[in-house]
């Protein structure tokens, strides 16, 4: 297992070849594959319009490189599949639970600790617990399902990012931060008892990836602290943030990415995460120092996600966990995926297709209303570049733009400031080649996006109206651009 204190054997997963360049190179091997398979254009054409133009009601077996998302789908180590074999199941008081635990002290530093089927089971409990209609939960950026659980009690949650952050061409390293004149601004309008929390996010994800630094968080924890106010840390990606802030921030270039994620997690008052990417296990936990805080938490468990001792999760996958979250601050993970965007990234600025800037954590992404300034916002120019980029690629990839923003409570459609076509890098799944690959077929569409029109919607349901929303082409362009592949590329 990693060494977290050896910072000299880090970076070895970027290799400097002998003519400069440099290449993220994978430290591991595959032991196990599944088969994937290209479908030929016109049957990719037929499964998007069946699938509504909407990339999460297509069957897998059509799909070539799912680069959908980056939760629940990544490899996990030999060491877990062994953990799952010794697991220790049963329904109160396993020993797996308590090996998870510890897991959590040791590499979090935190000591109280409980299971939750996944991320949104913690983004359901804790408001549950700490807010009333009307509080406030001022965000560095929001995520879907977070956002869903404040509005549904009835709070709102503001994102005060710095203005730099919606710039998709940027190069600020840190764009994930939140900014705290925006945040004291709030306070002193509002007063720090409507405040129900304060949230940061590591890495924000609709941002694409992007980091905060640990000077962030820090003014914006003691601005917490003057004001009484609890700060709640979502952690889901936050060993990707740690390693960045390890290449970007001063003062943190010889820290290990584990030093780094402690250190985090030490700031905030209550901390959650989705296990479903940092530890390749789908899962996830609530955690903290604070005993009372945890205590308020605490019967809520069982009435919601199952008994304490497995919070709705299987002994085989709290297993899996635990050695998940040991293995995850190891930088041959952390940064494998860093790197591999970061690979991508370069290429695509270099081909002239606009991609957000600097590269983050989870994914490869697109900005797609600078890809499409001929579809109109209210056109869904990131829904429309996501079915563009399967017919031309079998690639799955995921809107992250105005689909994905749900009307507000009075029925108004909220435009999303992004426009992202989100192609996510699962942790150790994909090759070199095959981002290549996808580089290559987003070049193309890039020459050819003219052919490429809007979306309007045929089914639009009440809520995350993203996953199951089905959409159909304006002017049948999906046909125009299967043609015109077919003729230039062939029939696969
Ligand atoms: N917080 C963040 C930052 C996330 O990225 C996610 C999930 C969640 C919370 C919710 O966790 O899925 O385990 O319930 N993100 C996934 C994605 C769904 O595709 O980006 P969950």
């Amino acid at each position: 297992m990693y060494d977290d204190h050896n910072r000299e054997a880090e970076g070895r997963l970027v290799m400097k070849l002998s003519d400069g360049r440099e290449l993220p190179v994978e430290m591991w091997k595959t032991r196990i594959v599944q088969k994937i398979n290209l479908v030929p254009v016109a049957d990719r054409l037929k499964a998007i319009e069946e699938g509504g133009y909407n990339t999460f009601l297509m069957k897998s077996n059509v799909i070539f490189l799912d680069m959908l998302t980056d939760s629940g789908v990544n490899a996990m180590s030999d060491n877990q599949l062994a953990a799952w074999m010794n697991s220790d199941d049963c329904y109160a008081g396993s020993m797996t639970f308590y090996e998870f635990e510890k897991a959590v002290q040791d590499v979090l530093g935190l000591k109280y600790v409980m299971n939750v089927h996944q991320g949104r089971a913690a983004e359901h409990l804790i408001p549950k617990v700490f807010s009333k209609p009307g509080d406030i939960v001022p965000t560095n950026f929001h995520f879907t399902t977070t956002r869903a659980h404040i509005e549904i009690l009835q709070c709102t949650m503001p994102e005060i990012y710095k203005d730099e952050a919606m710039n998709t061409a940027s190069k600020y390293p840190f764009k994930g931060e939140m900014d705290p004149e925006k945040l004291n601004a709030i306070i002193k309008k509002n007063g720090a008892k409507k405040i129900a929390f304060v949230r940061m996010e590591a890495t924000t994800n609709l941002m694409g990836g992007q980091p905060f630094s640990m000077a962030n968080l820090k003014e914006i924890k003691e601005i917490c602290v003057k004001n009484k106010i609890m700060m709640v840390l979502d952690g889901s990606l936050m060993c990707e943030n740690a390693y960045m802030i390890r290449e970007r921030e001063k003062g943190y270039e010889n820290k290990t990415v584990a030093q780094i994620v402690k250190e985090m997690c030490s700031v905030p008052d209550l901390y959650y995460m989705s296990g479903r990417k940092n530890t390749c296990v789908r899962g996830g936990c609530i955690a903290t120092n604070n005993e009372e805080i945890f205590l308020k938490i605490k019967p809520w468990l069982p009435v919601y996600e199952g008994f304490f001792t497995y919070g709705g999760m299987s002994q085989r996958e709290v297993g899996m966990m635990a050695v998940g979250i040991r293995e995850m601050v190891d930088p041959d993970l952390a940064g494998a995926t860093v790197r591999q965007i970061k690979f991508g990234i370069d290429k695509l600025v270099a081909a002239g297709v606009p991609v957000v800037t600097p590269p983050g954590g989870l994914g490869i992404h697109v900005d797609a209303g600078k890809f499409l300034p001929h579809v109109p916002h209210n056109e869904y120019p990131a829904g429309a570049l996501c079915a563009a980029l399967y017919i031309a690629s079998g690639i799955r990839s995921m809107e992250r733009g105005t689909v994905s923003m749900d009307r507000t409570p009075d029925g108004v459609e909220r435009m999303s400031e992004l426009e992202l076509c989100r192609l996510a890098c699962p942790r150790r799944v994909y090759s070199q080649s095959q981002i290549e690959y996808a580089i290559d077929r987003l070049t193309w569409l890039h020459k050819n996006k003219k052919l490429i029109k809007g979306l309007k919607f045929t089914y639009e349901p009440p809520v995350l109206r993203f996953f199951l929303g089905k959409l159909a082409p304006i002017d049948n362009w999906g046909e125009k651009l299967a043609a015109a592949y077919k003729k230039e590329m062939g029939p696969v």
